[in-house]
């Protein structure tokens, strides 16, 4: 499935940001959230932390502005070079690498506290790749270390099969956006995403348009792939016990 993914991603960094209400906030937000996670299981830090799947910095940046020693990673150069200019930007430290979390290989350390690869970067991965990310995850932990990552409730989408997700209308008049998908199902389990961000312009409107593949990766089928790379006390934190907007995993690198 990664053939779709890098594209999608290098073609979306410059406007990533605008799917968000605040994307500023979404960083703090998500920043405090995965921080709450990080004490309760490896201690008030700091910790290394290395998010494999970084994008443009959402999480990365969060956990940096919190004091953690960051090193983010992701398959898109183009998202990994703007990750490496929002640090910049706000005065904070973290390194990146362009890395496929299949292997991991440019990723120099492997004594990480904790891995984290949040919004639903694992469901790019077709069964056997995650299956390679799990051992690739586990190899960079030191032993104690957490893997924790954020999905969408497939469990559930997998029955609705939804078609459209959204629209959220962002911003204020004259310069608004509007955000939102479209699932192509294109069998049982996996759909083509179709992303549109429609921005306000002076007199007219502007439509993005970008496509990329998902499928529906069950709660099960990722604690299964953790389990065999080495990893135990396997937990699923759902929203509503987590303060985050999608199911988290977290696992303990044995
Ligand atoms: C939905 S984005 C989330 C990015 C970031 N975590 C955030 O919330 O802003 C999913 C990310 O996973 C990355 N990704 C997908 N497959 C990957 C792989 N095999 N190795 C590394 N990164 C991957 C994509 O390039 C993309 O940046």
């Amino acid at each position: 499935m990664l053939d779709h993914v890098q594209p999608f991603y290098d073609a979306l960094a410059d406007f990533y940001h605008l799917i968000f209400d605040d994307w500023d906030q979404a960083i703090a937000r998500q920043g405090r959230v995965i921080d709450a996670l990080l004490r309760t299981r490896c201690g008030a830090g700091p910790l290394q932390v290395l998010d494999c799947a970084c994008g443009i910095g959402t999480q990365a940046i969060g956990l940096a502005a919190l004091g953690h020693h960051v090193t983010g990673s992701d398959l898109s150069p183009a998202a990994v070079e703007r990750a490496r200019r929002e640090v910049l930007k706000r005065g904070l430290e973290a390194e990146f690498h362009v890395s496929d979390m299949t292997r991991l290989a440019e990723v120099p350390s492997d004594r990480f506290d904790a891995v984290i690869a949040f919004d639903n970067a694992l469901p790019h991965l077709s069964a056997d790749q995650l299956l390679l990310a799990a051992q690739a995850f586990r190899r960079v932990l030191r032993a104690g270390g957490w893997f924790i990552a954020g999905i969408r409730n497939y469990d559930e989408l997998i029955r609705s099969r939804p078609t459209v997700m959204g629209p959220s209308f962002i911003g204020t008049p004259g310069a608004r956006r509007i955000v939102h998908q479209v699932w192509d199902w294109t069998g049982t389990e996996t759909y083509d995403v179709h992303l549109y961000i429609s921005l306000e312009q002076q007199d007219a409107w502007k439509s993005l348009h970008f496509v990329s593949k998902y499928r529906c990766l069950l709660r099960a089928e990722i604690d299964a792939a953790l389990r065999s790379a080495g990893f135990a006390e396997i937990e699923w934190v759902m929203p509503e016990g987590s303060g985050s907007y999608q199911p988290l995993v977290t696992a303990r690198a044995l």
